[in-house]
């Protein structure tokens, strides 16, 4: 009659009657035999007559793969592929390969180790051992000491080999019935595991989202708008002045704004306006002339700007006889240099700007003088 049972265990009171048992349970040869015991017992492998465990042999084969693969991988990439000398060392120095080529044996063979054990020989996917579902399995991990013949094919025989154990000493028998292995992944488990796996995400999302909202103790994302910054005219501590924003550090010489070659304003008497008397010149002279001159000097340049009394200076009436004698090579020392209560407009016009608003000064102070001549239509 076939049997639908898994194995028979004999149960022992003492390891000596186990070992005594295993050669007569073996040669009645009614199915495979397994030992239960609480500890291990010397000699017991032996008598069993176990294999040795082929898990040492694969992973020192996969490790010496994994140290053979870093070290070709690492001599062709620095030797052959893109050979660089480094350090002053040889191509392929192999010494430095040897950090990586341990850290690759020792992935390689910890993943031999660990998926050769679970899939190949401990057989997994598998949740638990049928015997742990026996009524011996407690005396198994306290005193007790079991002997299991186990169904290997359908002709297993469970009252035979419950007589053969009790023949061979044990003091007690126990059939274990197969465990049920109907498989497990069936749509309603997949459905009710993806189920879970869903409600669990929305109640997690719908909580952290309320949590955060109703404690904000740490906003999300405010760190660029709170960072310490200095808004522009803004004071500050960190300068002597107290002013945030500061002036560039003497010598500093902004890209396209050359510094005058010379050096007192008599010696750039000398000076030339190098730009023709063009409309395009006059319009960028003009344009300078308004937004950087005109409050100081008012529209026509004679001194009498839009500043209030506040300014404690006078600005120079650019009218007067003596800038109308003036060379242009003065005015343009002046707009570089800055003259006492006139700042420095080195910094903030280029070179053609200097000399484009030179011209719409003698322009300015023509328009205002004019003579006769002036007046004549030009025919064109
Ligand atoms: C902040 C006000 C201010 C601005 C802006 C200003 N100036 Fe002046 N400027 C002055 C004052 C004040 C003086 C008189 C300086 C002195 O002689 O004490 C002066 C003097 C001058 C002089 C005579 C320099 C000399 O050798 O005596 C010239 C030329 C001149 N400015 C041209 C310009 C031009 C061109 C601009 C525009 C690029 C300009 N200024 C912008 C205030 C200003």
């Amino acid at each position: 009659m076939p049997e639908t049972s898994y194995a028979v265990l004999g149960i022992f009171d003492t390891p000596n009657a186990l070992m005594a048992a295993i050669p007569k349970a073996r040669a009645a040869k009614l199915g495979a035999v397994e030992a239960y015991t609480p500890y291990p017992i010397h000699g017991i492998d032996e008598a069993l007559g176990l294999r040795k465990s082929p898990l040492g042999g694969m992973v020192l084969v996969m490790g010496v793969i994994g140290a053979l693969t870093a070290l070709g991988f690492q001599y062709w990439i620095s030797a052959v592929d893109y050979p660089i000398i480094t350090g002053g060392k040889p191509i392929g120095s192999w010494e430095a390969f040897i950090p990586i080529m341990f850290e690759v044996t020792v992935l390689f063979a910890t993943f031999t180790a660990g998926l050769g054990m679970l899939f190949l020989l401990n057989k997994l996917p598998f949740f638990g051992h049928p015997v742990l579902a026996s009524k011996a399995i407690t005396g198994i991990t306290r005193d007790r000491y079991v002997l299991a013949l186990e169904a290997e094919d359908e002709g297993f025989d469970s009252t035979a080999a419950a007589a053969a154990l009790r023949a061979a000493g044990a003091v007690e028998v126990e059939v274990l019935p197969a465990p049920d292995r109907s498989p497990f992944l069936t749509s309603a488990f997949i459905l009710r595991t993806l189920g879970g796996i869903f409600l669990a995400c929305l109640v997690a999302g719908v909580a952290i989202y309320s949590l955060t909202k109703w404690f904000p103790l740490l906003k999300p994302m405010v760190y660029m708008q709170d960072q310490p910054r200095l808004n522009a005219q803004k004071p500050s501590a960190f300068f002597k002045d107290g002013h945030g924003m500061q002036k560039p550090v003497p010598g500093t010489v902004a890209r396209g704004h050359l510094p005058t070659a010379v050096g007192s304003q008599d010696a750039s008497a000398n000076l030339v306006n190098p730009l023709p008397r063009t409309p395009d010149v006059f319009a960028v002279g003009k344009k300078v002339f308004t937004t950087r001159c005109e409050v100081c000097h008012g529209a026509v340049g004679n001194g009498s700007g839009s500043l209030t009394s506040a300014y404690g200076a006078k600005a120079a009436n650019l009218q007067s006889q003596q800038f109308r004698d003036y060379p242009d090579g003065k005015i343009y020392w002046a707009i570089v240099n800055g003259k006492n209560a006139m700042p420095s407009h080195a910094p903030y016009l280029s070179e053609r700007e200097r000399w484009a608003v030179v011209h719409y000064v003698r322009a300015l102070q023509r328009a205002q003088n004019a003579k006769d001549e002036d007046l004549k239509v030009v025919a064109r």
